[in-house]
């Protein structure tokens, strides 16, 4: 079992990271945070802003920021955005400091979900099933290299696709958490 202390979900745009890692979290009893939305709260400006003002190069400086910070922090399902693991050093802390789920999707599951979305900045501009064909042939390499279990939620909704991935987790993600050293510590020996 991996000790870590944050469970952490990679994978593509619309695999359900977010919906599935709030459950989870649910499920664990750990805060959840999303980068993105970190991103956001820390700028106050949206991604497709951020993107628009500085490039997709401004955006992956402040993603890699944020997730070492939040790897740095408390304990949390942390879901990342889908190009966070193109960044070397980012899948080294994440390789450090979480156990790593791959949310798999595959382009047809990307577009029924992504359908009705209008704030991926990379989906802006032309069709999306080369786009994300081109993003899995690019990422699937690292999203592979990193994963300590890859997961596959569609189509179930994100409630039961997470509740089936817990029960897998139970198995094979063994928490480090600071909580259970520090109270394995002041527990008397028996
Ligand atoms: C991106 C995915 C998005 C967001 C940004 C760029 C990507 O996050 O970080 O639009 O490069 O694939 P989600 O994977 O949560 O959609």
């Amino acid at each position: 079992m991996n000790p870590a202390r944050h469970l952490v979900l990679v994978g593509p745009m619309g695999a359900g990271k977010t919906s599935v890692g709030r459950c989870l979290a649910r499920h664990f009893e750990l805060a959840f945070v999303d980068s993105d939305q970190e991103i956001e709260r820390r700028t106050g400006a949206t991604v497709a802003t951020i993107f628009d003002c500085e490039g997709e190069a401004g955006f992956r400086t402040r993603e890699r920021d944020v997730l070492a910070d939040l790897l740095a922090g408390p304990d949390a399902v942390i879901s990342t955005g889908g190009g966070a693991v193109l960044d070397a050093g980012t899948r080294r802390n994440l390789a450090r400091g979480g156990f790593v789920v791959h949310l798999h999707a595959d382009v047809p599951a990307q577009l029924q979900r992504l359908a009705r979305d209008r704030s991926r900045p990379l989906l802006a501009r032309g069709d999306r099933a080369p786009i994300l064909a081109r993003l899995a042939t690019e990422r699937d390499p690292l999203y592979a290299e990193m994963a300590d279990l890859v997961f596959e939620p569609a189509p179930a909704p994100a409630q039961d696709a997470a509740q089936r991935l817990a029960t897998l987790l139970e198995s094979t993600w063994r928490r480090g958490t600071l909580a259970a050293a520090t109270r394995a510590t002041q527990e008397p020996a028996a």
